[in-house]
């Protein structure tokens, strides 16, 4: 298991089918040479069937895309805590706009996560949620309005204000996590203004993972943490 450091590139491949069988291990592979040659943090979440192969494949941070509020055990369908942690996960995100959650749920497995050792990032869609799920005190929090994901304009362009208000909200109720942003993050421009907007780095998925060659988007998002 890798731990997430800051600053740090979160990439989500969700279930695209440019990542579906063994391109989740290239795309993975390619995170990883990224990260040694810069230094910065990258952590990824593959396809859930494909997190077991993605850990035995790179040393660098892999991450569930979602973890159930279910028992290990008698239940059918489901991605268990104990299942992510077994397979040498190194954290979850929660509440992904695609995948939302209980607040109750996310707030036992941001606890349970933490015994295990996995790292926690919770998504949230607006400020007043940015605020409930800080006070969980998850490692991350990941501001991503819904309507801009998988777009062209990033978040830190069409509505910089909420990034720097959930900064603020989150800080307010719990300094020590770590806040991302995400939704339309496309190249190192859109890193820098995420810093400066007060951030520890992005959650990002198309901008990589349909990029037409993503070694150079990786190595243009990581040189926005120089700019
Ligand atoms: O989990 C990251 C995601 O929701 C943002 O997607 O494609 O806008 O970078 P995208």
């Amino acid at each position: 298991m890798t731990a997430l450091k800051k600053p740090l590139i979160a990439v989500n491949l969700k279930t695209y089918p440019e990542v579906s069988g063994a391109r989740a291990v290239a795309l993975a592979k390619v995170c990883e040479s990224v990260s040694n040659e810069t230094g910065v943090s990258i952590a990824v979440a593959p396809p859930m069937t494909d997190l077991a192969v993605v850990v035995q494949s790179v040393d660098i941070p892999v991450l569930s895309q979602h973890i159930d509020a279910v028992q290990q055990g008698s239940t059918t369908g489901h991605v268990p805590l104990g299942v992510v942690s077994a397979c040498g996960g190194a954290g979850t995100l929660l509440n992904h706009s695609e995948r939302r959650m209980r607040i109750a749920d996310i707030a036992s497995l941001v606890v349970d996560c933490r015994k295990a050792g996995l790292a926690t990032i919770v998504c949230t869609n607006d400020i007043a949620v940015t605020r409930a799920c800080a006070a969980l005190e998850p490692d991350f929090v990941a501001i991503e309005p819904p309507e801009l994901i998988g777009g062209d304009v990033s978040v830190t362009t069409a509505n910089p204000a909420i990034v720097r208000d959930s900064v603020d909200a989150a800080r307010g109720v719990s300094p020590g996590v770590g806040v991302l942003c995400g939704a339309g993050v496309k190249n190192g421009v859109d890193v820098a203004k995420a810093s400066e907007l007060g951030t520890d780095g992005v959650l990002l998925a198309s901008g990589v993972v349909k990029a037409g060659d993503p070694r150079k988007a990786l190595l243009d998002l990581a040189s926005g943490f120089n700019e």
